[in-house]
């Protein structure tokens, strides 16, 4: 389980841009994080994946306190950040080994896992060739299987699908699936609510500090909810 107790973030004294958040996400859920630009969604994920640790609160995910224990935290996560982090002056395979190692995979397993996610996301012919000649769907492509190759119990993606062809999108959309199957966490960010029908349990509205927490059920109309939320004072 992942929870979020009391969390709320200033960047400066008094400057809250999230506050009183509490949260729950079993595993085996997908939680969508949904807001207009700004509301605040990409400053919770920079905090649940350790990167913003001076928030007030509390964040823990199977009994691990990130800002106790951020080591064993982070060894159990897996994070797609909103613009591709990576090293241009390696090639993709080597990119993947690099991040390989440092979640100490065994070669046969990192084998297995990289030619399934190479292959899924079609990077056969780019793979062995330096990051930089990447095009930017290609780059996220390449940090979306790094953040799968380690097998993660908790996955964080930022608007993962920015940049993706429509067949990587419905790629994704399949792995984030099979993930919540097997009792992996997912949580992501996203503007696309009509592509995101299926791929939730829960969402969570952001706007201008509020927020509002939507359970999945078959007959939600999320674009009508959502705009009832952003109307509504
Ligand atoms: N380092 C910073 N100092 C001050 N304010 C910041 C800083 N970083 C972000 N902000 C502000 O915090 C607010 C939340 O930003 P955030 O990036 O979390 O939004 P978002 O929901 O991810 O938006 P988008 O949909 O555009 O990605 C914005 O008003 C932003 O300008
Ligand atoms: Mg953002």
């Amino acid at each position: 389980m992942l929870e979020i107790n009391n969390y709320a973030y200033a960047y400066e004294k008094n400057k809250y841009i999230l506050e009183k958040l509490n949260l729950k996400v079993n595993n085996g859920e997908i939680l969508a994080l949904v807001g207009p630009n700004g509301a605040g969604k990409t400053t919770l994920i920079k905090s649940l994946v350790g990167i913003n640790l001076d928030f007030e609160g509390e964040v823990i995910f199977e009994q691990v306190n990130l800002k106790k224990d951020d080591i064993n935290y982070k060894k159990l996560l897996g994070y797609v950040a909103d613009e591709p982090m990576l090293i241009d002056y390696l090639t993709g395979r080597q990119y993947l080994n690099f991040i390989a190692d440092v979640f100490e995979i065994s070669m046969d397993d990192r084998k297995k896992k990289m030619e399934k996610y190479i292959n899924l996301f079609n990077l056969q012919d780019f793979i062995d060739s330096l990051i930089n000649t990447y095009s930017h769907g290609n780059k996220q492509k390449l940090v979306i299987v790094a953040a799968l190759i380690h097998s993660p119990k908790l996955l964080i993606l930022d608007e993962p699908f920015v940049g993706l062809d429509p067949q990587a999108i419905v790629i994704l959309k399949d792995i984030l699936k099979d993930l919540r199957k097997s009792g992996v966490i997912v949580v992501f960010s996203t503007h696309l609510l009509a592509m995101i029908e299926g791929l939730y349990d829960k969402v969570l509205f952001m706007n201008n500090k509020r927020v509002q927490l939507i359970e999945n059920n078959k007959a939600l109309n999320l674009e009508k909810k959502y705009m009832e939320f952003i109307e509504s004072v």
